[in-house]
C-alpha cells in the first residue's frame, strides 16, 4: 500500500481509524447498492439473502480477520507478505502467488466495475439535467436500455471513471479519498434511509419485505448458492489482497476481530437498506425483480421522479454512489500498483499503466455483454472464493498457531477458538462444498 496510508509512528488510534475508513471504503460500493439488490432479484429473494448472510458470517468474517492479520504480520504488499510469512512458517515461497493472482483479479473486476460506475456517473448527469423527472416507469426503463445500447455514452463515462480512479491512486490513497469517505459514507447511509422511507410510503413495502425475507428454498439451486457465496467475498473485498494490503497499516496490537465485525456489519446493513429501498418500488410499479443489472438505474429514478426535490436528491444520491464506487475501485488497482512500485516502477507510471489495461478491458465489456458477464462471474464466483480458500488453509493449517494467536491480538480464548474453528473447517469445507454443489458433483457423489 502507498506510504500515504501509514499513520505517523506511535499514533495508533489514528491508524486504526485510517484502516477502518479505507477498508469500509473498499467494501461499501457498487456491490452493495447495485449488485446485491439485482442478484437478489435474479435468484429469487429471501432464501438467497439468507445464504448470503450465512456466508458473510461463517466464511467472510473469518477470512477477513485472516487477511487483515496476514497484512499486518507481513507489512508489505500481498504477494510479498504471503511469501515472507510462508517462508517463516517453513512453507514454500510460492504461497506469494496468491497475492499475484489477487492483483490480477482486481484488474479483471475493474474491467466491468468501472463500466457500471460509469452508468452511475451518467445518472448524475441525467439527474442534473432532469432527464428522467417527467418520465413514467416504463419510459424510465427504456431510458436505461437506451444507455446500454449507446456504446459511445458508456465509453465516455467509463473513461472518466478510470481517469478518476487513476488520479486518486497516483496521488496516494488517503490524502483525498480517506478524508472524503469520512463524511460521505454517513451521508450515503442517511440517503439510503431516506429512500427506504420513501419506499415505505410510496412503494409496496410489504411485498418488498416479503420478497427479501421470506425464505422459499425451492428457488435455491446450486448456482444461486455459488453466487451468494461469491458475493459475500465480493462485497467484503476479500480473496484478492485489497484488505491484506490495507491491513499492512493496521496498528501493532489492537485486536482485529472487533474492527472486522464493524466493517462487515456496516457493509451488510447498507446492502439490506439498498434492497429495501428498491424492491417495494419494483412491486408497486409492476417491474420484474429479476430484470438484472438495470434494477437500481430503473427503480431509483422512479422514486426521484416522484419526489419533490427529486432532481436535487437524485443528483446527490448518484454522486454518493459514484464516490462509493471510487473508494472501492482504488482498492482494486492499488495492490498491483504497490507491488510494481516495489519493483521499481514509478507510481504514476504503474497507476496509469494498470488503469489503462482495465480501461481497455472495460471497452470489451461495453461492446460485449458476454465479456461483462464472464468477468463478473469468473472473479466473484471463482477467483475470490478460491483466494479465500487458500488464505483460510494457509492461516488455519500452515501458520503456527501461537504465531496466529499473537498476530490477531484476539484476547478471549473462546473467541479465538471459535474463529479458528470457522477458519480451519467451516470456511474451507463450505467453499469446497459450494463449488462441488454448483458443478453438480456433490449430488453425483451422494448418489454413488
Ligand atoms: N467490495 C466492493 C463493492 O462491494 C468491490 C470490491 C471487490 C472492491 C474486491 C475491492 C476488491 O463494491
Amino acid at each position: 500500500m502507498s506510504k500515504a496510508l501509514s499513520a505517523p509512528e506511535g499514533v495508533t488510534w489514528k491508524s486504526r481509524w485510517t484502516f477502518i475508513l479505507a477498508a469500509t471504503g473498499s467494501a461499501v460500493g457498487l456491490g452493495n447498492i447495485w449488485k446485491f439488490p439485482y442478484i437478489t432479484g435474479e435468484y429469487g429473494g429471501g432464501a438467497f439473502v439468507l445464504v448470503y448472510l450465512a456466508c458473510i458470517l461463517m466464511i467472510g468474517i473469518p477470512v477477513m480477520i485472516a487477511e487483515v492479520m496476514l497484512g499486518r504480520a507481513g507489512r508489505s504488499d500481498p504477494a510479498d507478505s504471503m511469501a515472507k510469512l510462508a517462508k517463516e512458517s517453513g512453507r514454500s515461497r510460492y504461497w506469494g502467488v496468491i497475492g499475484g493472482v489477487g492483483m490480477l483479479a482486481g484488474l479483471l473486476i475493474m474491467m466491468f466495475y468501472s463500466v457500471v460506475a460509469g452508468w452511475a456517473l451518467e445518472y448524475v448527469s441525467q439527474s442534473i439535467g432532469g432527464t428522467y423527472s417527467n418520465l413514467d416507469p416504463a419510459q424510465i426503463e427504456s431510458n436505461f436500455s437506451g444507455l446500454l445500447a449507446s456504446n459511445s455514452q458508456q465509453l465516455l463515462w467509463h473513461s472518466v471513471f478510470c481517469v478518476l480512479t487513476a488520479g486518486v491512486v497516483a496521488a496516494g490513497v488517503t490524502q483525498g479519498i480517506g478524508k472524503a469517505v469520512d463524511i460521505l459514507m454517513p451521508m450515503l447511509f442517511f440517503f439510503l434511509l431516506l429512500l427506504v422511507g420513501y419506499s415505505a410510503v410510496n412503494g409496496d413495502f410489504e411485498a418488498g419485505l416479503h420478497f427479501m425475507f421470506d425464505t422459499d428454498f425451492s428457488r435455491l439451486n446450486g448456482e444461486a448458492i455459488l453466487v451468494a457465496m461469491g458475493h459475500a467475498f465480493f462485497t467484503l473485498s476479500l480473496g484478492m489482497g485489497a484488505i491484506m494490503a490495507y491491513g499492512a497499516y493496521f496498528p501493532g496490537h489492537s485486536s482485529i476481530g472487533k474492527t472486522v465485525m464493524t466493517i462487515a456489519a456496516l457493509d451488510t446493513i447498507i446492502a439490506l437498506l439498498a434492497g429495501m429501498a428498491m424492491f417495494p418500488l419494483v412491486f408497486a410499479n409492476d417491474l420484474t425483480p429479476g430484470q438484472g443489472p438495470g434494477l437500481m438505474f430503473v427503480t431509483l429514478p422512479i422514486a426521484f421522479s416522484n419526489m419533490s426535490g427529486g432532481i436535487f436528491f437524485g443528483t446527490l444520491f448518484f454522486t454518493l454512489v459514484s464516490i462509493a464506487a471510487l473508494s472501492s475501485s482504488i482498492s482494486l488497482i492499488e495492490p498491483g500498483v504497490a507491488w510494481l512500485e516495489k519493483h521499481g516502477v514509478k507510481r504514476p507510471v504503474s497507476t496509469f499503466g494498470l488503469a489503462g489495461i482495465a480501461w481497455l478491458g472495460g471497452i470489451a465489456s461495453i461492446h460485449y455483454e458476454s465479456v461483462f458477464n464472464a468477468l463478473d462471474y469468473l472473479t466473484a464466483n471463482v477467483m475470490l472464493p478460491l483466494g479465500g480458500l487458500l488464505i483460510a488453509v494457509f492461516v488455519g493449517w500452515l501458520m503456527p498457531s501461537d504465531r496466529v494467536l499473537d498476530e490477531t491480538g484476539i484476547l478471549h480464548a473462546k473467541v479465538f477458538k471459535a474463529w479458528r474453528f470457522l477458519l480451519r473447517y467451516i470456511a474451507p469445507l463450505g467453499i469446497i462444498a459450494v463449488f462441488l454443489h454448483s458443478l453438480g458433483l456433490l449430488g453425483w457423489l451422494m448418489r454413488h
